[in-house]
């Protein structure tokens, strides 16, 4: 099987006050350890970076400038995937994906399942409620019935395309797949592949650096 890397780094990092994905962790960027990461599985890696950066330093095969939102950004990177079977998609914003989290989830791919995608428990209780906080408790949800989901997120091209071609917004890609009816499965995913969303979660991903 042939298969592409996505890597979209094009945000701009509104949560954490910066564009966080080119801050250092350890001697390279964070971008760049995604990068790595997708290597280990894929054998052409596209990053996706913001209109005025110039990404020829994070690894990538190929730098493809980004959109307005996260799915515009894959949409980007997606245009130069011809050849492929399937792609893997990553936030370049979590660096320690580790390189057997791409595999498994590339390994889960097959001729019924379109897509895969890593997913961990959710060790809070949840609750439905009526809106913004402050809101009413309408009710409990069974915590065995969902799950945090994830990237890397591996597809067959064609289930992409396709789900792509709605031009929809979606804050990952599995939700697009879901909307043409497509088949995607969770594998497991990993505590440690934490996002970097707020200057918190850097400061925890260092720690975490430094450990290993
Ligand atoms: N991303 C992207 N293009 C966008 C928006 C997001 O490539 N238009 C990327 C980010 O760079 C990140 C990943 O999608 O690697 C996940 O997005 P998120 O963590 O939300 O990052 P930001 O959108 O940059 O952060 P914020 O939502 O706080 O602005
Ligand atoms: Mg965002």
């Amino acid at each position: 099987m042939r298969i592409a890397a996505i890597v979209v780094a094009a945000g701009s990092g509104e949560r954490f006050g910066a564009a966080k994905q080119f801050l250092s962790l350890g001697s390279s960027s964070i971008t760049a350890h995604s990068v790595a990461a997708a290597r280990s599985v894929a054998s052409f890696v596209i990053v996706v970076v913001p209109a005025e950066y110039d990404g020829r330093g994070e690894g990538a095969d190929v730098v493809v400038e980004g959109g307005a939102t996260r799915s515009a950004s894959v949409r980007s990177g997606l245009a130069h995937c011809a050849g492929y079977d399937a792609v893997v998609i990553h936030d370049a914003a979590r660096p320690l994906a580790s390189s057997d989290l791409f595999h498994r989830v590339v390994d889960a791919l097959g001729p019924d399942v379109d897509g895969a995608i890593p997913g961990v428990a959710v060790v809070d209780t949840l609750k439905m409620v009526s809106g913004s906080l402050p809101a009413t408790v309408l009710s409990t949800v069974d915590r065995d019935t969902v799950v945090a989901v994830q990237t890397p997120q591996a597809f067959r091209l064609s289930a992409l395309r396709t789900a792509h071609a709605s031009g929809l917004n979606a804050t990952d890609d599995a939700a697009l797949l879901e909307e043409i009816g497509a088949t995607v499965i969770v594998v497991a995913g990993e505590t440690s592949n934490r996002k970097i969303t707020t200057p918190d979660d850097l400061v925890w991903a260092q720690t975490q650096w430094e450990l290993a």
